[in-house]
């Protein structure tokens, strides 16, 4: 089974970037800052709809090392990159001047400076833990790091929730994303051992919900699929856009206002494109509900069949599963697996599976073996506990 090895100490990684800045720009950080990736538990393509999602932050982080500047200029620079310094100038960030992942970073400050904040330049070195193009919310880790960082370095003294929206509107505005709030809102505000329920109508109401994995003796593998399908990209903004319409059409706000009990009358006005998203929207906030339910009364097992009831949901109302994801969640609830799902936003990237402790390697290898049948990459699978949101490191 190829598993991931776990976190390597934070000291010893924080240490390591304060070096690596110091080699680069010839001065100490004046901090190092952690955000971490994500996985969505249940809530999945409900938070443009106002609803809600609940998921939990990964061990993995990206760092940040940072030091403020005078100048105005921002400096970029990540260990996964080509080795190069990015040297920008704040005054002159626009939508469309910075491509690739400093688009990220850069559309933080950008955002930050759209919403009046007086802030500065910045020397900033990346290194990260997060897998990239595997669902995980790799961008939304950094995103998250410049915010907590810069909430720090020009005394913004936000709130979790206005930094979450700060790196929102860096994706959506600046690096042209049109994603909602669960990642950032997971980077920034988790907490060890928890879920995070969120509302994506009040972010600010969100309540952590005890996920006692571990003691109930379970695990949680998050299995990367390795694929990422090109469609993905406009189909996130036409299936956004569809619920738009669907809500429009039923005379609502968002379809978070469609109560379940109103679902089947809804289902017959709309057309038959529509309807299933609605569907999946309605029952997916519903399996929300139950699912914090559940978890509130220590049941932490009793999500197996919610997550996998959402994985059908997504598959067949919402269709942004693919065959690859589909052959990991088979695979796994055929080896066993309480429930499994696709997580995040869909068209490939990574699945989660519950699975009983002790059973990981058992199913890591049903998986990987039907994976190999098929004709497909080995999976990249790690073992996830729910960890901390975005924080500063002591040194
Ligand atoms: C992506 C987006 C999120 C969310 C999920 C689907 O991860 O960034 O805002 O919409 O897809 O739940």
């Amino acid at each position: 089974m190829n598993r991931t090895a776990q976190p390597e100490d934070e000291h010893s990684r924080a240490a390591r970037a304060a070096d690596a800045f110091h080699q680069l720009y010839g001065a100490s950080p004046d901090g190092v800052w952690a955000a971490p990736g994500r996985v969505n538990l249940i809530g999945e393509h409900t938070d443009y709809n106002d609803g809600f999602a609940l998921p939990m932050a990964l061990p993995q982080t990206t760092l940040l090392a940072a030091r403020a500047r005078t100048d105005g200029r921002l400096r970029l620079h990540s260990a996964q990159g080509d080795g190069r310094i990015t040297d920008l100038v704040v005054a002159d960030l626009a939508p469309g001047v910075v491509t690739g992942w400093t688009s990220y970073p850069a559309g933080v400050l950008w955002a930050l400076a759209g919403a009046g904040y007086g802030i500065g330049g910045a020397d900033l070195h990346f290194d990260s833990t997060v897998p990239t193009g595997a669902g995980l919310s790799s961008s939304a880790a950094l995103e998250c790091a410049v915010a907590v960082a810069y909430d720090e370095l020009y005394r913004l003294a936000l709130t979790g929730p206005e930094l979450a929206r700060i790196a929102q509107r860096a994706e959506n505005g600046f690096a042209g994303v049109p994603c909602g709030i669960m990642d950032q809102m997971a980077s920034v505000c988790c907490t060890a051992e928890a879920a995070l329920h969120l509302d994506a109508r009040s972010p600010e109401s969100h309540r952590q919900v005890p996920f006692d994995l571990l003691g109930q003796g379970l695990r949680l593998l998050v299995i990367d699929t390795r694929v990422t399908h090109d469609l993905g990209d406009g189909a996130y903004a036409s299936l956004r856009a569809g619920c738009e319409r669907a809500a429009a059409l039923l005379g609502l706000p968002a379809l978070r206002d469609l109560p379940a009990a109103e679902l089947p009358r809804a289902l017959r006005a709309l057309p038959a494109e529509l309807a299933p998203l609605v569907r999946h929207v309605v029952t997916e906030n519903a399996r929300v509900g139950e699912a914090v339910s559940r978890l509130e009364e220590g049941d932490a097992a009793a999500l197996g069949p919610i997550l996998t009831a959402g994985h059908a949901s997504l598959r067949d109302d919402y269709r942004v599963s693919c065959p690859e994801t589909d052959l990991v969640v088979t695979a796994a609830l055929a080896a066993g697996a309480p429930g499994a799902r696709m997580t995040g936003g869909g068209f490939g990237g990574s699945v989660i599976a519950l699975v009983e402790a002790g059973r990981q390697d058992a199913v890591g290898r049903s998986v990987t073996e039907a994976f190999a049948a098929a004709g497909h990459r080995p999976p990249h699978i790690l073992e996830a506990t729910p960890a901390a949101g975005a924080r500063r490191l002591v040194l």
